[in-house]
């Protein structure tokens, strides 16, 4: 395993400090500072301090250096990724693909780094000359949740460290570890120290409020739950921070009856069951139109029989634990609920044997739009089936949801494909496709899913503050 201890968190007194457990087994894998609010401020101040040396180095040097740290990150692709699977408990298959999609965001926005283009606009006097250029917004703070301990973290900080700002990231309570691993490895790729820095806490209020209430801080980026979001983005306009917001979503997932089945049963099961369903871009209500209803129903329920239970780290699971035993209530209350209002357990329907955390993988089918599970955010391995008529009525479902993050559907006809792609009120849309995360595109959501993108060309312009000049006496 990687080495973590004393090379990272500089700032913590070490004098008080809370467990991680690993969610599939219920044991305490570590210890990580609970780092006090002094510390919080002194690694504030130092990501201040160290902001100008890393914003004026040539954007090839910060290029450079990111390079390093994809590259060590890939070589400890394995190691990462046990971390992941310890604290996080995903399959150690998906691990290893988040550790390749995190390092896909640092070697993507180092590339960036060179192509923060400014502008010259035609001026109106012949005298005069109009200048636009792209400068980094300052310190970054963010605050990053569990379900990608690593890949959250990196979508974040490449762009803000490629644009040339210093970043702190207070990581999810429950997934330290694969922060201050990336930490480390930063450290050893030759990134300044204090450029990222890594706070841990068992505070979130508290530290919260300091990462978007502190005025040197000038830019925040959360991905969390919309309600935690609405308050922190409350918290920011104290200091009229730029704010980025990945936040919940409620993702339709709609197979038309022109839709090659076996496909879209493929899409579902990546869609639903990634991460044992602890994904905001999870597929999260199946709408299926009346003549290919029962047909998709027991393809779909075959395949997540079939699903293997257990911990992340043994071979060949497919479907780990949720991350505790809130989330086994909530999942528990919403397939309880569903059930006694006339929805049918195809397969799973109560908690699985492997242990506390685990839910079994489960399809419901029979469920209506107006059950309490059509308008929650199910964040595991639950799948309602819907049926609908036609068109029109399955996207009114489809965007009756204050979300507006991701949304999927199966169809083949042609006119189909474009009228309901562009009629889905969503940020990012699936067309024949369970999977649509990657470093190239803008991964954001509409409504109360978001604010901004990340990734692609499109993320580092949030680092970015635009700077107009008009150069007179020419
Ligand atoms: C998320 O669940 O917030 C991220 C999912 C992804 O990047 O694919």
């Amino acid at each position: 395993m990687l080495e973590i201890e004393n090379k990272s968190l500089l700032r913590a007194s070490g004098t008080n400090s809370f467990p991680v457990e690993n969610p599939a087994t219920g044991d305490v894998i570590a210890h990580v500072p609970n780092m006090t609010e002094a510390e919080v401020l002194t690694a504030i101040e130092a990501a201040d301090a160290a902001m100008p040396a890393w914003r004026d180095a040539l954007a090839k040097e910060r290029a450079a250096a990111m390079m390093r740290w994809h590259d060590l990150i890939m070589a400890n692709q394995e190691d990462l990724a046990r971390i992941i699977t310890a604290e996080c408990g995903k399959p150690l298959a998906e691990a290893r693909g988040e550790v390749a999609y995190g390092a896909s965001f640092i070697q993507w926005f180092a590339e960036e780094a060179k192509r923060v283009y400014g502008d010259m606009i035609p001026s109106t006097l012949p005298n005069k000359r109009i200048m636009v250029i792209k400068q980094a917004i300052g310190v970054v703070s963010a605050i990053t949740p569990w379900n990608f301990p690593v890949a959250m973290i990196t979508r974040k900080v490449a762009p803000a460290m490629a644009a040339g700002c210093t970043a702190i990231v207070r990581p999810a309570e429950s997934t330290p570890l694969s922060a201050i691993a990336l930490e480390v490895l930063a450290l050893e790729a030759g990134i300044p120290k204090d450029v990222l820095q890594v706070v841990t806490s068992l505070k979130p209020q508290k530290v919260g409020e300091l990462l978007t209430t502190h005025p040197t801080i000038r830019k925040f980026s959360f991905t969390g739950s919309t309600a935690v979001g609405k308050q922190l983005l409350m918290q920011c306009a104290s200091t009229v921070k730029k704010a980025s917001m990945e936040l919940g979503g409620n993702a339709p997932f709609i197979v038309f009856d022109d839709a090659d089945i076996d496909a879209a049963v493929a899409g579902a099961m990546v869609s639903k069951y990634r991460n044992a369903g602890q994904t905001c871009v999870c597929a999260n209500r199946f709408y299926v139109q009346e003549g290919v209803y029962d047909a998709f129903v027991e393809k779909f329920a075959a395949a997540v029989a079939a699903l293997k239970v257990g911990d992340g780290a043994a071979e060949g699971t497919t479907c780990g634990p949720l991350i505790n035993q809130a989330a086994v209530e909530k999942v528990t209350g919403l397939v309880e609920t569903a059930v006694s209002a006339g929805a049918k357990a195809v397969v799973g329907g109560t908690k699985h044997e492997a242990g506390d955390n685990f839910y079994a993988p489960t399809v419901l089918s029979n469920v209506r739009h107006e059950m309490d599970i059509t308008q929650a955010e199910i964040f595991g391995p639950v799948a309602p089936v819907y049926s609908f008529k036609d068109e029109a009525e399955v996207i009114q479902c489809a965007n009756d949801t204050p979300y507006g993050l991701a949304a999927y559907f199966y169809a083949r006809d042609l006119g189909r494909v474009f009228r309901v792609m562009e009629a889905l009120e969503y940020g990012m849309v699936g067309v024949n496709e369970g999977i649509i995360s990657t470093e190239v595109a803008p991964f954001g959501g509409v409504k109360e899913s978001g604010l901004g993108r990340e990734g692609s060309r499109y993320g580092i312009e949030d680092y970015l503050e635009i700077k107009y000049c008009l150069l007179g006496g020419l």
